[in-house]
């Protein structure tokens, strides 16, 4: 460290107990796969990580920025807890209306997720109720729920449409989901300091107008949405399932939405082996998720390829099926995230904390892995790997404060909410 060190710094976050960066490259004064540092501080200037370091008396001497006038750097007093970077929930379908309670408790007394869709119940009661909600509706459970998330320490959410299934109704979502990112324009109380990735998932079912004329609507889907919603979506996801849509009309619907520019994840092979994790790797797509079905050498193919495995316990908590086998992931070299996959039929789950408490006492992942998994692998499941999901010079400042003093708490001590506060630069 070099003491003459001069950083200009609008913001000091100093007094971390353990600072967690789960930094990709070797940190000084850091230790361990996570990069743990003690004692830690880390300074930020417009959002941006500029410094992290040891919270003594060698660290660089600070000075605040000229063009933001008289009130210098704002000292933040982490009171010696620990901090990490804030989850990354990458796959979640937060925006809809209604609930699925009934069929929750129906499926207790043995009905299946499965023949529920096959009926036109699942996702399709969701779909209608979500169409008959109107703007404000869904705006507010949008935010109750995204305030849920950051309360439980998530920064940045991805979320999907998928229940409105016609041109209209999906349109109004991905508004929706942008306007939740426009920060600025949603005032306090309201105002949720979180980051939103909007993902299009036209491709969730074959709304029932369309039941027996299945390939219209994925025209519809190929040839007005997918070019109608350019610039509102960053990702393209389809449902590539027996229930839903086939490997053809998959592969169909995520080649056009390649050329049309969006970046590509898939549902895949989540109740039956579908292609889906195949197709997500022959098409280079960022993700995978769900995986419960795919072989080995669908799995070989996606390392080949890059693709992210995205892990989703909640489902199997609610559906119980038995959890992914995360260790089958690690061991052929896939980079794992986990997720909350918030919905109304698989996943009623708003908390990161809970799916880190599943995969470590479920799915043979350690503490390690499962925050690697729920931070920096989330980010690399949206492509946003070079800007947020740890604590890195360079990187955004989008952290969780936890109220425990040492991170070997988190999954031992669980059901309760150990995460004070997030704290987002932006
Ligand atoms: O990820 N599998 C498809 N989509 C969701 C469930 C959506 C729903 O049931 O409403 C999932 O599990
Ligand atoms: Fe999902």
């Amino acid at each position: 460290m070099t003491p003459a060190l001069k950083i200009v710094a609008d913001t000091v976050i100093r007094n971390i107990g353990q600072l967690v960066t789960v930094a990709q490259q070797p940190i000084e004064d850091a230790s361990g796969p996570l990069q743990i540092i003690e004692h830690a501080a880390v300074a930020v200037h417009n959002g941006t990580i500029v410094w992290i370091g040891r919270d003594d008396i060698h660290g660089p001497e600070l000075l605040p920025d000229p063009a933001t006038g008289p009130d210098g750097i704002t000292i933040i007093d982490a009171q010696g807890v620990v901090v990490t970077p804030g989850f990354v929930d990458s796959h979640t379908h937060l925006v809809f209306a209604g609930d699925r309670a009934e069929e929750f408790h129906q499926r207790r007394a043995g009905i299946s997720y499965g023949e529920l869709l096959a009926q036109g119940r699942g996702i399709l009661t969701t779909m209608k109720a979500t169409r008959e909600a109107d703007q404000e509706q869904l705006i507010s459970l949008a935010l109750q729920r995204l305030r849920a998330m950051s309360d439980y320490g998530t920064t940045t959410v991805e979320i999907k449409t998928g229940y409105g299934l016609d041109l209209e109704t999906e349109e109004r979502c991905l508004q929706i989901i942008n306007k939740l990112n426009a920060l600025e324009e949603i005032t306090p109380p309201e105002y949720v300091e979180v980051r939103v990735v909007p993902t299009f998932l036209g491709a969730h079912s074959i709304p029932p107008e369309y039941r027996d004329r299945r390939s219209e609507y994925v025209k519809l889907v190929v040839e007005k949405m997918l070019p109608s919603f350019v610039g509102l979506a960053r990702f393209c996801d389809v449902f590539c399932e027996r229930e839903a849509f086939t490997l053809e009309e998959s592969h169909l619907i995520l080649e056009r939405a390649k050329e049309l520019g969006y970046l590509l994840k898939v549902h895949a092979d989540q109740l039956s082996p579908s292609g889906g994790a195949r197709l997500a790797a022959e098409l280079g797509a960022t993700s995978a998720d769900h995986l419960d079905y795919a072989s080995d050498s669908d799995l070989d193919a996606m390392r080949e390829a890059g693709v992210v495995a995205t892990l989703l316990p909640g489902c199997s908590y609610t559906l119980r099926t038995p959890y992914p086998a995360a260790r089958r992931f690690l061991d052929h070299g896939l980079h794992v995230a986990l997720a909350t996959d918030f919905n109304p039929g698989t996943s009623y789950c708003e908390n990161m904390q809970m799916m880190l408490g599943l995969a470590m006492s479920s799915m043979g992942m350690s503490l390690e892995e499962a925050l690697t998994a729920a931070t920096i692998n989330g980010a690399r499941a949206l492509a946003l790997d070079d800007q947020i999901g740890s604590i890195e010079v360079g990187k955004r400042c989008e952290l969780a404060l936890w109220s425990i003093q040492n991170y070997h708490e988190i999954g031992y001590h669980f059901g309760t909410d150990l995460v004070n506060s997030i704290l987002v630069r932006r």
